[in-house]
């Protein structure tokens, strides 16, 4: 619900209350963001005093007391008197870096706002409300307009930017953040999901310190270095206490987020765009939209945060057949089986030996097209490769289909290999600087998706393939960082665009197969979750988490993910032991607990599967469809972090009603004489009783309060299932 009275605006959520208003200078000071309150006008707790070395707006007069370097901001300026993170920097035709924006109008509309070409999420009019809050510098006239939309249900407040040049010169933005957020405190942690590749996302937690502390991407891509997802919360927050704030950005390639924490102890935090290499000319009339921020404050810790953003994420972000009505399905992968070693027969032999595991589809994974032997060339050339495959598609799909099982496949659209017919072509088709050799990746060079005749090329050639057989499934794959970014077709005072006009390239992209083939499941991927970010989210509802499919691992990683991301977004795979990434050998059952907590498949070699594994196998399925609208649709709890506790990690999916639940325990590397487990459980009802794998019954409370007794589980890496029914 939006309150507007006097010029304060108050946005109330469930549980939440978010206000700013515009001052008597029209400055848009941040009061208020924490749990819900009434509509006091709660710049009242804004207090004032002549602080040393903090400037004056020329209108505040003699008045020394107001200075913008100490009031809370709602969206920062630049080169007028605040020494503190801006959100936006500009280059006016005169050189100056002045941005002073002051209030100019507002409105509101029912329904949440869309932002053209970007991800965001949506809602109808029952749903969200959007207010937009219009500022401007009135000597440059350049305009903001600050975006939020309002849904009410899940605690969530999306913003987003839009930068409209009203002035007669040209401006220079190299600064636009999608949000900026001022805390009256900064007794705060910093939590942050760092990684690399195959150990994506791992959970770190520090008190903020003086200063900025900032993570994110300089690599094109959201990275798997840094999570466009950050949260800050007071020290004592945990999984069912204390104020927390989670904040992703729905964006896909560079950003920051960083937060600042002031000499008087005032802690200013800031998301969008990376400001590396970015510089945005904006012409008289021309505007530039940030992409979406999203905020979910939690006043009562990580547990309910997390409920707030899968729930949201799962109902205002995804899209399609795939968002509820059709179930996804339960895949193999040929990749970790047979590398580039493959033709239709080992296909065939993997579909024909999943079939009657319960298995839906197989998809065929990278090496099918061109003259692709290796990771050494054929990228860009999207025709089938006869050779492995003969008869094309054409052939080998009715064969998959005749076994009952549906068709997936593997594609790498933004890329091409310097062997290849696409780039002997068209050189000037890859990112890179004439007269400079390119810097490879992978062998690889990334496509200029700023121009559309790229798109379109690769786009027709990929329609192709799609209309030419059956397929239900594409896996989006990216595997390398951009890098040499110019593109032929831009001017030199725009190749400070190309990042994100790559991006912009990218969802357009997107956006065709999403309008074009609206019954395609798209599962995005970029050497696993390189692009794990809820902008990627919008288009494809299902991501591959890693390229470490180590069940052990794998636990770091899904508890990691698990913060903003639901479950049904994480691709996760049974593959074969020892593990391809680490080695290690864990139990097919294990390996089954952990994959199937998220959107289920194998990736091994099923035809060489033993029967005794087949059995497993084939219990596993049945288990998955039994539970998925439990672990698809349920609430997630995690119980234990495996970031301080190695010896065992367990975690929960509880129906919205609270009469049903799925616990996992995953135990450690074994050890003699270990002590007993008691697992205490989270998102029960109190009051009801709960028959655990229709044996013993317990009280919720109990449950809750007390625990669940583990059996002892010997051996390495053990693990248990328990169902809850509530009687
Ligand atoms: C990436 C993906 C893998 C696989 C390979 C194929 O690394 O993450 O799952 O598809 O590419 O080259």
């Amino acid at each position: 619900m939006i309150h507007i009275e006097n010029n304060v605006f108050t946005l109330h959520t469930r549980r939440t209350t978010y206000q700013f208003k515009a001052d008597e200078h029209g400055v848009l000071l941040h009061t208020y963001y924490g749990a819900r309150v009434g509509n006091d006008d709660l710049s009242c707790l804004i207090q004032l005093a002549d602080r040393g070395f903090a400037p004056n707006p020329y209108d505040a007069g003699t008045n020394r007391w107001y200075s913008l370097n100490t009031l809370p901001q709602e969206y920062s300026t630049c080169g007028v008197g605040d020494y503190r993170m801006p959100a936006i920097i500009a280059e006016n035709a005169d050189g100056s870096h002045i941005v002073d924006l002051r209030f100019e109008r507002f409105e509101t509309r029912p329904g949440k706002y869309a932002l053209d070409g970007l991800p965001a999420f949506y809602g109808g009019s029952s749903e969200a409300e959007t207010l937009i809050i219009t500022l401007h510098d009135s000597t440059t006239r350049l305009t903001v307009e600050l975006y939020y939309g309002v849904f009410e249900e899940f605690d969530l407040i999306c913003r987003a930017a839009r930068i409209i040049n009203r002035g007669s010169a040209p401006v220079r933005l190299l600064r636009a953040s999608s949000a900026c957020l001022d805390f009256p405190s900064d007794a705060l942690d910093w939590i942050t999901f760092d990684g690399r590749h195959i150990m994506e996302r791992e959970f770190s937690r520090t008190p903020l310190r003086p200063g900025v502390q900032n993570i994110g991407s300089v690599r094109g891509t959201s990275s798997h270095q840094h999570n466009p997802f950050v949260m800050l919360c007071e020290h004592s927050a945990d999984e069912d206490h204390g104020l927390c704030f989670g904040m992703a950005l729905l964006y896909s390639g560079s950003f920051e987020a960083a937060v600042e924490s002031n000499p008087f102890h005032d802690a200013r935090f800031a998301i969008g765009i990376s400001p590396h290499h970015f510089c945005w000319l904006l012409a008289p009339g021309e505007a530039f939209t940030t992409p979406e921020a999203a905020m979910v404050c939690s006043p009562t810790g990580f547990a309910a945060m997390t409920h707030c953003w899968h729930r949201a994420i799962r109902t205002h972000l995804f899209r399609g057949p795939y968002q509820f009505e059709r179930r996804r399905p339960l895949l193999v992968n040929n990749w970790e089986a047979t590398m580039f070693d493959f033709d239709a027969e080992k296909l065939v032999s993997i579909a024909r030996a999943a079939a009657p595991l319960g298995i839906d589809m197989l998809v065929m994974d990278d090496g099918w097209f061109g003259t692709r032997c290796d990771d050494l060339g054929g990228l860009g050339d999207w025709t089938v490769n006869e050779n492995k495959l003969p008869g094309g598609l054409e052939a080998l799909v009715p064969r998959i289909r005749a076994l009952g099982m549906d068709f997936g496949l593997w594609i790498e659209p933004e890329m091409v290999s310097e062997d290849s017919e696409l780039y002997r072509q068209h050189p000037d088709w890859a990112l890179r600087v004439p007269n400079r050799p390119p810097t490879l990746g992978r062998s690889q060079l990334v496509l200029d998706y700023t121009r559309k005749d790229v798109r379109d090329a690769i786009y027709a050639a990929l329609c192709k393939v799609l209309r030419s057989a059956d397929i239900r499934y594409i896996k989006w794959d990216f595997n390398r960082s951009l890098s040499d970014v110019w593109s032929a077709a831009l001017p030199a005072d725009r190749q400070g665009e190309v990042y994100h006009r790559y991006i912009l390239g990218l969802y357009e992209m997107l956006e065709r197969f999403h309008q074009d083939f609206p019954d395609l499941l798209i599962e995005g991927c970029s050497g696993g979750g390189g692009r794990f970010d809820a902008g990627m989210l919008y288009y494809t509802p299902q991501i591959w988490c890693s390229d470490n499919t180590d069940a052990i691992d794998r636990l770091r990683i899904h508890y990691g993910t698990s913060f903003c991301y639901p479950v049904s977004s994480m691709g996760s795979h049974v593959s074969a032991v020892p593990n391809e990434q680490t080695h290690r050998i864990t139990p097919l059952e294990t390996r089954g607990i952990v994959a199937m907590s998220g959107a289920f498949g194998y990736e091994l070699d099923l035809s060489q599967a033993t029967d005794a594994e087949k059995a497993i196998m084939t219990r596993q399925n049945a288990d998955y469809r039994k539970y998925y609208d439990l672990i698809h649709n349920g609430d997630y709890y995690r119980l234990t972090s495996p970031f301080e506790n190695d010896r065992y990690t367990a975690w929960a999916h509880v129906s919205a009603d609270k009469r049903e639940a799925l616990v996992s325990l995953v135990m450690g590397a074994s050890r003699a004489a270990l002590p007993f487990i008691t697992l205490r459980l989270r998102g029960l009802d109190e009051s009801l009783r709960y028959r655990v794998n229709g044996q013993q019954s317990y009280l919720g409370s109990t449950l809750i309060h007390a625990g669940c007794p583990i059996p002892m589980l010997m051996g390495d890496y053990r693990s248990l299932q328990l169902h809850l029914v509530a009687e």
